[in-house]
């Protein structure tokens, strides 16, 4: 196991604290896409937030919630206005979530001062503060006085460094809530003594996002299935016609590189036998299948093709493990999303523990409406990217440790730091 993947396990946990009656500040992934008419269009994320909301409600705490959407840089942007979520969530609940008019300030204060126990208020998007992205000490600060408690459960935000995920747990008693330890121990899964054969299916667009993650994994997987935009690189790497397919002519050495050790260690690299290419990759556009790997001139590369699909997913029925990070075509795009279903469709199928990345893997797995079938689908794409490639989040590594827990390998850093941090409070 990495070093630094240890540095994220056993963290102080919501139940750890004693919350009973108090004011409890939650940082929250609320960055949930929204519909053309504003309203929430996939709720996953609201939904992963409950347990933790509920926990705190029990307890009798005055349950303040705090999250970003969007990215406003700094300014005040109509349209990432959190209202829709308080909304969503006062739906799930099925109780009121009053809706701040900001997220610091004076009106902010006293609507938490005033907030009773067993109610839920929502401050307005951090981001529309520049300070929060800095993580400025002052904001951070504004932030912990209107509560008596900090709990992150914002996975999907944990590898950023910013004042409502990392500054504010210098100046508050603080732990980790039911989705983080959730992720941690999930993801921990594939991380730690994983069963073999361990097989990783690796997809989206570029080898440069995912050769951390395979680098921190090369020593506990069997197999690795590549489809998705990387694999033109690795086709062209060697000397295989790609067409107009999508090229990383900088890390034709990478993919070349993982082949080599992937040969070096006896790990099992299928590439796709076959593609479905497109004259351009947009909705209605002219498709054919080709019989081999490779893309012909003037067309473009946009799934697996048919006995790829078949390949595939005879590969993971013998998998004990299988992690996977990276749709295998353009799932967005209908038909080109058929070796991305293929593929969840049997791996929703499986004995096996499957672990599913967050973003746009994720985002595919739900679409088909086979989230719930996987051991766990993460709720952070950037996030459970970085976990895996084996580095500390600072929205989890600032989270004291648990007693007894593994000591982190990292020295103590102080405020807005990426390693364990110092911590003032209780
Ligand atoms: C995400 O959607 O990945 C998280 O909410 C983080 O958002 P960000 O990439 O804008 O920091």
């Amino acid at each position: 196991m990495s070093g630094s993947s240890a540095g994220n396990r056993g963290r102080v946990t919501i139940k750890e604290i004693p919350i009973r009656g108090k004011r409890v500040l939650i940082r929250v992934d609320f960055n949930v896409p929204l519909n053309a008419d504003g309203q929430v269009a996939d709720d996953t994320r609201i939904r992963a937030s409950l347990p933790t909301i509920r926990y705190a409600l029990t307890q009798e705490a005055a349950v303040i919630l705090m999250s970003h959407l969007g990215r406003p840089d700094g300014k005040t942007v109509e349209k990432y206005r959190l209202k829709p979520v308080a909304e969503r969530l006062g739906e799930l609940l099925n109780r009121p979530v009053t809706m701040a008019p900001d997220c610091v300030g004076p009106e902010v204060e006293q609507l938490a001062d005033n907030l009773k126990p067993g109610s839920i208020l929502l401050l307005e998007n951090l981001r529309f503060h520049a300070e929060e992205e800095a993580n400025g000490a002052q904001f951070a600060q504004a932030l912990a006085k209107i509560a008596d408690i900090y709990v992150n459960d914002a996975f999907g935000t944990a590898h950023r460094a910013h004042a409502s995920t990392e500054g504010v747990a210098h100046d508050l008693p603080s732990a980790v809530g039911f989705l983080i330890q959730k992720e941690m121990e999930a993801l921990n899964q594939v991380l730690i003594s994983p069963k073999r054969p361990y097989w990783l299916i690796l997809g989206g667009a570029k080898v440069s996002d995912k050769i951390q993650l395979i680098d921190n994994l090369l020593d506990k997987i069997d197999g690795i299935l590549i489809g998705g935009g990387m694999q033109y690189t690795f086709f062209a790497s060697q000397g295989i016609p790609i067409g107009k397919s999508i090229l990383e002519k900088a890390h034709l050495g990478t993919a070349r590189n993982v082949l080599a050790k992937a040969k070096e260690r006896k790990i099992e690299l299928r590439l796709p036998l076959d593609h479905i290419v497109a004259t351009a990759v947009e909705a209605g556009a002219q498709w054919k299948a080709t019989d081999r790997p490779g893309v012909p001139e003037g067309w473009e590369g946009v799934d697996i093709g048919p006995k790829t699909i078949a390949l595939f997913q005879k590969t993971v029925q013998g998998a004990a493990t299988v992690l996977w990070n990276g749709p295998l075509g353009v799932a967005e795009i209908p038909p080109f999303d058929q070796g991305t279903r293929g593929v969840a469709e049997t791996l929703a199928g499986l004995k096996a523990t499957t672990v599913v990345g967050g973003g746009d893997t994720a985002a595919a797995v739900t679409k088909f409406k086979l989230a719930d079938k996987m051991t766990h689908v993460s709720t952070g794409g950037g996030a459970s990217l970085e976990y895996l490639e084996g580095k500390l989040l600072p929205g989890i590594s600032v989270i004291p440790e648990k007693s007894g827990s593994l000591p982190s390998p990292l020295p103590a850093a102080g405020r807005g730091g990426q390693g364990a941090a110092e911590f003032r409070g209780f």
